[in-house]
C-alpha cells in the first residue's frame, strides 16, 4: 500500500514538474482539445463558403462604426447641402478661442507661423511652394466652414488634419484664424474707442 502510494506520487511529481516551462520539441499535450484548437479563419485566409472565397467580409454599404453617425453636416463637413456655414456651430466664447490658439500654435504655426504670415519654421527650411499668409484677402473671404473643412480634409500640398485634430478642436481652431486675420491687419479704428495706446514706435 505505502509503495502505491509513493508510485502515484512520484508520478504525479514527475508530471508537475514537465509544467514548469522547460523548452521542448514536442507539441503541448492538449487536455481539453476541443478548447484549444478550434476552428476558426484567420484575417487573410480564404473561406469556401462565400462566392468570392474571401474569409474576411467586407462592411455592409452604409455601415457605420459605433459613436461615428456623424450626422450634423454642418458640424462634420462644415456644409450643409453644398453651402459653407458662416460661423462654427457652437457657442463662440473665450474658451474656444483659447483652445483655438493653442492648437493652432502646436498644429498651424510650424508652417503657417504664430502670426498667420505662413512663413513657419517648415517653410524657412524649403517647403514648396509656400502657402499664402492667412490674413490675406483670399483666406478672410473664406466662409467659417471652408477653413474648417481645410482643417479637416487638406488642400493642395497641405496634409489633413483629421487624425491629430478632433471636430471640436477644428472650429476652435477657425475662431483663432479669424483671430489673426482681424489682427494682423487691424486699423486703428478696429481698436475700441478708449482702448488705444500711442503707437510707441515711430
Ligand atoms: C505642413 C505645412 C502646413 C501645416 C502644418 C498647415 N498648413 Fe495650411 N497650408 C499649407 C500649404 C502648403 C497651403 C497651400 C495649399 C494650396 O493651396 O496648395 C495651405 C493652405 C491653407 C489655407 C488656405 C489659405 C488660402 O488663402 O488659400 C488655410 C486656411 C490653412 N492652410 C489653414 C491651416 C490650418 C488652420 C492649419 C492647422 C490645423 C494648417 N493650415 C496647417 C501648409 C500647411
Amino acid at each position: 500500500m505505502k509503495s502505491a502510494a509513493f508510485g502515484i506520487a512520484a508520478t504525479a511529481l514527475a508530471l508537475l514538474s514537465s509544467c514548469r516551462g522547460q523548452p521542448s520539441d514536442q507539441p503541448p499535450v492538449n487536455v481539453v482539445p476541443d478548447m484549444d484548437m478550434q476552428p476558426k479563419f484567420k484575417a487573410q485566409s480564404s473561406n469556401p463558403f462565400f462566392a468570392d472565397g474571401r474569409a474576411m467580409r467586407p462592411l455592409v454599404p452604409g455601415v457605420v462604426a459605433v459613436g461615428h453617425l456623424e450626422e450634423d453636416d454642418g458640424m462634420f463637413q462644415g456644409k450643409v447641402d453644398g453651402v459653407w456655414l458662416e460661423r462654427p456651430p457652437m457657442t463662440v466664447d473665450e474658451k474656444l478661442l483659447a483652445r483655438g490658439e493653442e492648437r493652432y500654435n502646436i498644429f498651424c504655426a510650424p508652417c503657417h507661423d504664430k502670426t498667420g504670415s505662413s512663413n513657419g519654421t517648415v517653410i524657412k527650411r524649403g517647403f514648396k511652394p509656400p502657402p499664402p499668409a492667412l490674413y490675406e484677402d483670399h483666406g478672410k473671404a473664406m466662409k467659417d466652414g471652408e477653413l474648417y473643412a481645410i482643417i479637416a480634409n487638406g488642400r493642395g500640398n497641405m496634409p489633413s488634419y483629421r487624425p491629430q485634430i478632433p471636430v471640436a478642436d477644428r472650429w476652435a481652431i477657425v475662431t483663432w484664424v479669424r483671430v489673426l486675420q482681424r489682427s494682423q491687419k487691424a486699423k486703428s479704428e478696429d481698436v475700441p474707442a478708449g482702448t488705444q495706446v500711442e503707437n510707441a514706435t515711430p
